[in-house]
């Protein structure tokens, strides 16, 4: 799939939908469209010039899920970042995440990258799912993130590939 315009709507539009389900895409519920476009834009175009890498899926023409990894320069260029996961709400719990995430961690593995590491609002099942992907808990940083109940922790994990 190109990281064109088409791409970018489609991507805006997985990601609205996704938070506004409470998933840990780094924006509230609440957050309106325009919003997570802005954070978008420098996203996709990041694709575009290959300063970051992507995977995505399609059902009848539909991106369905997403997830974007982008490797750290200089004395970080052996390592990366998973900057967002996402999966339809609709769809989850069928092992498109899954498959996702493994294609991306190839895909950084052959790129030269040695470590991955994801943060996210702590959260049980997000927990499990990383586990199940071979990442282990690195730290977390106390009331990192905001919550629909108050302030909650950001869980860091990662993974050597
Ligand atoms: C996390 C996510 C990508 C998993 O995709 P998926 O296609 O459902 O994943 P799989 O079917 O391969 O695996 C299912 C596991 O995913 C996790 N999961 C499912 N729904 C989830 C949700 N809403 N939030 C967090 N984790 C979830 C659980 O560990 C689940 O296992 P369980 O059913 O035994 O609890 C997807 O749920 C999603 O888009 N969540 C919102 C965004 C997010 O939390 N991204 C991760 C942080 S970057």
């Amino acid at each position: 799939m190109a990281a064109d315009s088409a791409f970018g709507v489609a991507l805006v539009g997985l990601w609205h939908e996704s938070a506004q389900a409470g998933g840990a895409v780094g924006f509230a519920a609440a957050a309106p469209r325009a919003e997570i476009a802005r954070a978008a834009v420098p996203l996709v175009d990041s694709l575009r010039q290959g300063r970051a890498l992507g995977v995505a899926a399609d059902q009848a023409r539909r991106l369905v899920g997403a997830a974007v990894l982008r490797p750290g320069q200089g004395t970080r260029s052996r390592t990366g970042t998973l900057e967002l996961l996402m999966v339809e709400p609709a769809l989850t719990g069928c092992g498109l995440g899954s498959q996702l995430l493994g294609e991306l961690l190839t895909a950084a593995r052959d790129r030269g990258l040695q470590r991955v590491d994801v943060a996210f609002a702590q959260d049980e099942r997000g927990q499990r799912f990383f586990e199940k992907a071979g990442f282990t808990v690195w730290g977390r940083r106390p009331h990192w993130q905001q919550g629909p109940d108050g302030d909650r922790d950001e869980l860091i994990m990662g993974v050597q590939l």
